[in-house]
């Protein structure tokens, strides 16, 4: 593989376009000890020391049966403010150790840990984010006082601008959902030319794992202004999603598009996050994101020096232009000026128009329907997820399944079934009749 990203700079480890699992790292066994002891340390601090032995006997990947999905915020509070410097130590010792890189470089301040629930666990939080936006997380001793206490007072607090986009694209935002659509770190106000290091702190696999999108890299996409996330119209191809065992670290290039599975899996997805530098931070000019522009040099880390801060914002004179290839992947599209209704049955198009392709999109007036081609035979069934309206047919999929570009939810298209029970979509019989191909509702 070409080590050379598009910028022209060398990544160590060939990470442009990449991604690699480190299984051991320098102090790698130490280091989820120390993570794993903290969490520990507190959820018994917020939740009590019996939640804390349930915990432990059962498994941190199991912390969702004991610990109140609307404390997560607490927890995830504590361990920032606990292993923030033990992390930074970390990042500049697996950087020199194990990534090799040689001169002096920098680390983003802004550290990420994150904790999926299972959705069928997480949906049932009541943490809207008024509520979280209202409540002193420092003050995890007296963590469900404090929610009852901002629950009374939500209504005063003002949202900013980030939050109501936010609520606007989830529909709803309980903020123990910190689930990602689609999207390049740069995106988002982060520096071009990083490298990611992603810890899972507990496993991180194919139903609660990381999804990378590799065949669009390089790839002129548009997105959302806020949240930044990939816009919902283009076909993104394979879907990739790493196993990430307990310990182990994913290092990947932050400009992959990715984003986070809904965790359709019975284990808690702990994850550590962090991104280095090796040049000064320069960045994407049409993000409207907020800045988080603190970074530490290396030198300062290996002395133990945590509060100097470097200030990069993004700014004209560090914008980089990014050169990006045209996508020519459009899917096939028939328009119909009819309703679809029950227990009809509807001319499509001729069957020679659409008999060398794959998949076809059909839009009627008020659905829009996807045929998927199998062993010289159609399949139709509604191609918008019902979770948040990405369409199905913008990945490639797998054994009668297609995967939802958005949080990579897989539908049996004979069926409708998801490996989630509240999601499911219709199906519906195509039919080739005398030269034309028929849907029947
Ligand atoms: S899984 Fe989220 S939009 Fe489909
Ligand atoms: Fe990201």
């Amino acid at each position: 593989m070409n080590s050379k990203d598009f910028y022209g700079i060398n990544f160590p480890m060939n990470i442009a376009k990449t991604h690699k699992i480190l299984k051991k790292y320098y102090n790698s066994q130490r280091f989820q000890e120390i993570c794993v002891l903290n969490t520990f340390q507190g959820i018994e601090e917020i939740a009590g020391q019996k939640t804390k032995i349930k915990v432990q006997n059962a498994g941190l990947n199991k912390i969702h049966n004991y610990f109140p999905v609307e404390h997560l915020p607490f927890l995830q509070n504590f361990l920032e403010k606990k292993l923030n410097n033990i992390i930074f130590s970390q990042i500049y010792m697996v950087a020199k150790k194990n990534l090799k890189i040689k001169n002096n470089f920098y680390i983003d301040k802004s550290l990420n840990i994150r904790i999926h629930y299972p959705f069928e666990v997480e949906k049932k939080s009541k943490l809207t984010r008024q509520i979280y936006r209202s409540i002193n997380l420092n003050n995890f001793k007296e963590a469900e006082k404090e929610m009852i206490k901002a629950k009374k007072k939500s209504l005063s607090y003002i949202l900013d601008n980030n939050d109501k986009s936010k609520i606007e694209y989830f529909n709803t935002i309980n903020e123990s959902v910190c689930l990602h659509s689609p999207h390049r770190d740069t995106w988002f106000g982060h520096s071009t030319e990083g490298i990611n290091l992603w810890w899972a702190i507990t496993p991180a696999r194919e139903h609660n794992g990381l999804m990378l999108f590799k065949d669009v890299y390089k790839f002129n996409l548009e997105h959302e202004i806020r949240p930044a996330y990939v816009k919902n119209k283009y076909n993104l191809g394979k879907t990739t999603i790493p196993n990430v065992e307990a310990g182990e670290l994913l290092i990947f290039d932050p400009e992959i598009l990715h984003a986070s599975r809904l965790n359709t899996s019975d284990d808690t997805r702990i994850v550590i996050s962090g991104r280095i530098n090796e040049k000064k931070p320069k960045f994407y000019g049409y993000s409207k994101e907020n800045k988080e522009p603190f970074w530490l040099f290396s030198e300062d880390v290996k002395n133990k020096i945590f509060n100097k801060e470097f200030i990069f914002k993004r700014e004209k004179k560090n914008i980089v232009k990014i050169k990006k290839n045209k996508l020519k992947n459009k899917i096939k599209s028939i328009n119909l000026k009819v309703k679809l209704l029950p227990k009809n049955k509807y001319k499509l198009c001729q069957t020679k128009l659409i008999k060398n392709l794959k998949k076809v999109e059909i839009n009627f007036e008020n659905f829009k329907i996807g045929l998927i081609k199998k062993n010289s035979k159609f399949y139709a069934f509604n191609r918008i997820c019902p979770h948040l309206k990405f369409n199905l047919l913008n990945t490639e999929g797998e054994k009668n399944h297609v995967i939802c570009p958005g949080h990579g939810l897989k539908f049996n298209y004979l069926n409708g079934n998801s490996t989630c029970k509240k999601f499911k979509i219709k199906t519906y019989q195509v039919l080739t009749q005398k030269g034309n191909c028929y849907l029947k509702t």
